[in-house]
């Protein structure tokens, strides 16, 4: 096995070797920077649930596709499966508290979150930088993750504001150059 994981300028650990592995991986990979989304749905009985999300992407403009990268034990991925929609909320500079609520399981996420629903359903993050209304194209399981990928029913832009940046564990504004 010739892969390294580098964790600084001296220190290369050999993926084949478990030990260490996961600390390296994660702080290898904390190296690529990412926007920010809560991707949302409503539940069997028309609750908001919703999880933060760093592995959003798009996918492909025709179809118009979309997906991200569920944890195989997050609680909303199977309400996004049953429900069959849900709605991309690519967050604003400001809106890093909710990134980090959003990023727990078992608390009630939407206690003082003002939001209304998408037409399928989903809720769309009042101050979001942008919402991406999408019904379940397909799922797909990949190691400990599953893919989902969404077709885009509806794209926003609520308002002229920056985007949330996350890098290294940290939360960021943008910075143009050029
Ligand atoms: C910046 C950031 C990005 C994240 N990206 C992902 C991701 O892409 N996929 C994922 O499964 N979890 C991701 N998480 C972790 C989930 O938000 C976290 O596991 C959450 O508890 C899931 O909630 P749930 O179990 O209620 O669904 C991220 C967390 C943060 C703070």
């Amino acid at each position: 096995m010739s892969t390294h994981c580098i964790t600084d300028g001296n220190h290369a650990i050999n993926v084949a070797d478990p030990t260490g592995v996961g600390t390296a991986f994660r702080e290898a990979l904390a190296h690529f920077c990412s926007g920010v989304v809560i991707v949302t749905a409503a539940n069997a009985t028309g609750s908001p649930v919703g999880m933060t999300v760093g592995s959003f992407t798009s996918i492909s403009m025709n179809p118009p596709l979309v997906g991200f990268f569920a944890g195989q034990n997050s609680t909303t991925l199977p309400h996004i499966i049953a429900e069959g929609g849900f709605c991309v909320n690519v967050l604003s500079e400001d809106q890093h508290g909710l990134a980090r609520t959003f990023a727990r399981s078992g608390v009630d996420k939407f206690a003082g979150t003002d939001w209304a629903p998408a037409t399928n359903g989903s809720p769309r993050l009042a101050g979001a930088h942008a919402w991406i209304d999408c019904t379940l194209d397909q799922r797909q399981s990949i190691g400990d993750h599953d893919l989902v990928v969404g077709h885009v029913d509806a794209l926003v832009v609520p308002q002229p504001n920056e985007p949330l940046v996350f890098h290294r564990s940290v939360f960021h504004g943008l910075r143009a150059h050029g």
